[in-house]
């Protein structure tokens, strides 16, 4: 079977699917909009702290694992466990974290579908076919129904052909558009009048307000959602990785591209909306700057139509970025369940890859047509429940469950020479105590307030 398995083919198609994964919504939209409702660059810097010393020694325990037990988050955390009620738990956590993921990628769909559709709509407007762009722009049930499918057989498509055909290739495809359009796009905000304004809100910090326990919330949120955490994502993919690889090297890797997109989204959203404000667009809900929804699909397109029949394509490349970044997310997503059934059942992956999708296409057709009663329940009980919870019972599982010569062994694979580093000091009491511990303060934090 191991060899059934599927491998990435290198360190560079590991690294790139898993930023690949952690790059997404979460970076080009989120992110932004947590600065803007957080009061601009004083989030940015408790978000660039909380990534690399909470997000990042989590992130770890999720590849440890993975590269160890060579399989998906269920059979993992069972292998590790030492007896047999921590491996029934290992299992109920395990099946928790793939429902979650499951879970995150029908509503992500439903908004990745929205933006494959406005990238579309600008496109089709620009060439002149003003009936059907309109039909895409237009929020309708038809248009959410068919654009989430679009994009769901994109991904099922991508997962289907495999660790190394599919997801590895595709990354490597789709990552540097990404970039490309993501500079372009920057390049070309910072050069409009009116730039500057933007750029302080975002650069300069408030400091009176890096303590407020709301916006640590929302930072420790944003870190764990960007980086993929808690429900096995970066777990499988670090079990297609070859035992010969640095971990922790490549897990700061992971982070950096991560965090640096981040940063770089911020420097094209920010500017973006004060630009669009001098334009006339309202960018302001009350004292509050606009988010979500408001700033993607009303204000951005406002500055663009303000730019005459060119700002068609250039919403056309912007709503493209942000379609790529939501597809190299959503295919690490789909892996979770669908490895947990090729691994568990005598299905093939593509099968699986179908299977599942469509089970998760009936769950996003329920959440869109459900939309206000279910859609915040989804996303509340995804990223604020069961994310952080998880990534407790994962550094729980790297820290106390897992036997600790083995752990250490598995660490030093690849790269023996760690034994003499900082990393290996701090770490593994890191992730026993102090992940655990700040998680959950953050959790209970959340749910008191
Ligand atoms: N990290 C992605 C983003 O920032 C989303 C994502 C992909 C994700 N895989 C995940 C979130 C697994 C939680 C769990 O948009």
């Amino acid at each position: 079977m191991q060899n059934d398995r599927g491998q990435f083919s290198s360190r560079l198609g590991f690294v790139v699917a898993a930023a690949g994964s952690a790059v997404g919504l979460g970076n080009i939209w989120g992110f932004p909009t947590n600065v803007a409702s957080n009061g601009g660059a004083a989030f940015v810097l408790v978000y660039l702290v909380l990534a690399f010393c909470l997000a990042y020694p989590a992130l770890m325990a999720e590849l440890t694992i993975g590269r160890h037990t060579r399989s998906n988050i269920v059979t993992a955390l069972q292998a590790i466990a030492d007896t047999p009620r921590v491996r029934r738990f290992g299992w109920l956590a395990g099946y928790c974290g793939v429902v979650t993921a499951s879970l995150i990628l029908s509503f992500y769909a439903l908004i990745a579908g929205w933006v494959m559709a406005h990238c579309f709509a600008h496109l089709l407007q620009w060439l002149g076919f003003t009936v059907l762009a309109a039909w895409l722009s237009e929020d309708s049930l038809s248009r959410n129904l068919a654009a989430a499918l679009t994009f769901l057989v994109l991904t099922v498509a991508v997962v289907s052909a495999g660790v190394h055909r599919g997801i590895e290739i595709w990354s490597e495809r789709l990552m540097p558009a990404l970039l490309l359009l993501l500079v372009s796009l920057i390049a070309y905000v910072l050069l409009q009048d009116n730039a500057a304004e933007g750029l302080s809100v975002y650069l300069v910090p408030d400091f009176s307000r890096v303590t407020d326990p709301e916006l640590i919330l929302s930072a420790l949120g944003q870190s764990f959602f960007s980086l993929s955490l808690g429900v096995g994502t970066m777990l499988i993919y670090s079990s297609y990785l070859s035992h010969e690889e640095n971990l922790p090297l490549l897990g700061a890797q992971v982070t950096l591209v991560d965090t640096g997109i981040a940063f770089l989204a911020g420097l094209l959203m920010i500017p973006a909306m004060f630009i669009a404000q001098k334009q006339g667009v309202a960018i302001y809900n009350g004292d509050q700057l606009a988010a979500g929804p408001d700033l993607i699909f009303r204000i951005l397109p406002g500055l663009f139509e303000s730019m005459g029949n060119g700002g068609q394509l250039i919403a056309t490349a912007f709503f493209a970025l942000l379609a790529i970044a939501a597809l190299t997310s959503s295919i690490s997503m789909l892996e979770v369940p669908v490895s947990l059934i090729v691994e568990n059942s005598p299905l093939r992956r593509k099968s699986a890859s179908w299977l599942t999708g469509l089970v998760i296409y009936c769950v996003t057709a329920l959440i869109t047509v459900f939309f206000d009663q279910l859609f915040g329940l989804a996303v509340t009980l995804t990223t604020v429940y069961s994310e952080p919870l998880m990534g407790i019972v994962l550094c729980v599982f790297a820290g106390w469950v897992w036997n600790r010569n083995s752990l250490l062994r598995e660490l030093q694979q690849g790269s023996p020479e760690i034994a003499r580093g900082l990393f290996w000091k701090l770490w593994p009491g890191y992730v026993r105590f102090v992940c655990p511990v700040l998680i959950f303060a953050a959790f209970a934090q959340s749910l008191l307030s």
